[in-house]
């Protein structure tokens, strides 16, 4: 009898990653996929806790299960990822869900198999938590789920402490790969099909940090060296370690997508210091020219907290005109989140929520009028799409460009994982339309 299960994933592409290493896991154990959770002889929630928001969706989640799992007795629930490894989470987790049968962090994914052996053993739920980052494991299987893309981490962890960040506390110290290890897995994944590699770190730019005699921006060389047609991307940058010379790897590497990603936060140099960022507005503002002046068309975006801590009208102000100034190309943006046991969550005066939410609706108008002017400048014009998937609700194939632009399209063959010209028609806010245009 076939086996299944059903993994549901909360937070960033690194947990999308690892929820692909956690179905390797699973699939070595017999099991197969299914979308349906019912049918689920296994069901992991891969969680996230960057804000409350993402903390109470698996909560609900979790919650919702319940009446399944008395109706299912021997179906196991696995709960990890950066929620369970919040001080005193997974205790606390236990004590609200007694049900759920193995409870692991972030830092012993890799022995997910060892604790579904252990529980299938035993009535007790399997609760392990390590403390310590440890090795980095290399002798992971994952199962990729995002064909024609491939993630690969760079980096673990983050030693920022950006003050409202919780990110530092259940992820541990960065630590780098080894640059063979990535360059082996980067030319296996092209050679398998791959189209785009997305190199994965919290900070990316602070690759290798001493553990390797390659940089970052020598790494993206190499990378782009490997033989084949494909697209590089890389996420997140840190604009303090944003250099000159990652913007010349840029320029050199026509296998590196146009589109930073440069999280600026905050346009306020007191918010800033505040959010220990250890950068003004003025030298994200010269990052972005440094990075203009090797790649002039290059596209930013970017990440935007709202609701700091002390933020006023007039730092808040700031932020708008920063956005003004820099033209992202598309900015997620944030009202800020209390984590606790970060700094930012001792600070006095946080912001009411009113005047985050007011604050917030203004910035992502700003932002989408910005998007909005950008794509209206791509009517007429004919660009190169890796079509990556179908949207069966719209039915058309969907890719982007180089520049990060998402495109929608007609085709009546599978086209994904293809490289298609494709000319575009319409504008409609973010996004694009057009028709394939044959060679
Ligand atoms: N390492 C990456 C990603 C961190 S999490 C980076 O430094 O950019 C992604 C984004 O979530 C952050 O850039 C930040 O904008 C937002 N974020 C992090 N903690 C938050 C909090 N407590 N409240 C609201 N937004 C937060
Ligand atoms: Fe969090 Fe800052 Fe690290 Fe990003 S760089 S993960 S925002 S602490
Ligand atoms: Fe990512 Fe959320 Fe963890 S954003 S690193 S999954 S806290």
């Amino acid at each position: 009898m076939d086996k299944f299960y059903h993994i549901v994933t909360y937070g960033c592409q690194m947990n999308v990653h690892e929820s692909e290493k956690i179905a390797g896991i699973l699939s070595e154990l017999g099991y197969k996929s299914c979308d349906d959770i019912k049918r689920a002889d296994i069901v992991v929630f891969n969680t996230c806790c960057i804000r409350e928001n993402a903390e109470n969706h698996a909560y609900g989640n979790i919650g919702m299960l319940k009446s399944l799992k008395a109706a299912k007795k021997d179906m196991l629930i696995a709960v990890g990822g950066c929620l369970t490894q919040q001080m005193g989470k997974a205790g606390a987790l236990h004590e609200k869900f007694p049900y759920v049968d193995i409870i692991f962090g972030t830092h012993n994914l890799n022995k997910l198999k060892e604790y579904i052996l252990k529980k299938q053993g035993s009535k007790k739920a399997v609760i392990e938590i390590e403390e310590s980052d440890g090795e980095i494991c290399e002798d992971e299987k994952p199962l990729r789920t995002s064909y024609p893309n491939a993630w690969i981490n760079i980096t673990y962890g983050c030693n920022n402490f950006c003050s409202y960040c919780i990110v530092p506390y259940v992820r541990g110290r960065e630590r780098s790969r080894k640059s063979s290890d990535i360059l082996n897995e980067a030319a296996a994944l092209v050679q398998e099909g791959y189209r785009e590699l997305t190199l994965l770190g919290q900070n990316v730019n602070s690759y290798s940090n001493g553990t390797d005699d390659v940089s970052f921006p020598e790494l993206l060389r190499r990378v782009s060296a490997i033989e084949g047609k494909f697209r590089l991307r890389f996420m997140t940058s840190h604009p303090k370690d944003f250099s000159e010379d990652l913007a010349k790897a840029v320029a050199d590497c026509g296998k590196i997508c146009r589109l930073i990603h440069l999280p600026v936060q905050s346009g306020s140099d007191a918010v800033l210091k505040a959010m220990n960022r250890k950068y003004t507005a003025a030298d994200y503002l010269k990052k972005i020219e440094i990075l203009k002046k090797y790649v002039p068309d290059c596209a930013v975006s970017t990440d935007i907290i709202v609701g700091f801590p002390g933020e006023s009208d007039e730092d808040f102000n700031k932020t708008l005109e920063l956005v003004k100034e820099v033209g992202f190309s598309s900015a997620f943006t944030f009202v800020y989140s209390k984590r606790e046991g970060t700094a930012a969550a001792k600070m006095p005066d946080q912001i009411p929520a009113e005047v985050s939410k007011e604050r917030i609706m203004r910035l992502v108008e700003l932002v989408n009028s910005q998007t909005r002017m950008q794509s209206l400048k791509y009517v007429g014009k004919t660009v190169e799409i890796l079509c990556e998937d179908f949207d069966a609700k719209k039915g058309l194939y969907l890719g982007r460009d180089e520049f990060g632009r998402m495109a929608y399209f007609e085709s009546g063959e599978n086209l994904i994982g293809k490289f298609v010209n494709v000319k575009i028609a319409a504008a409609n806010g973010i996004s694009l339309t057009g028709e394939v245009v044959k060679e």
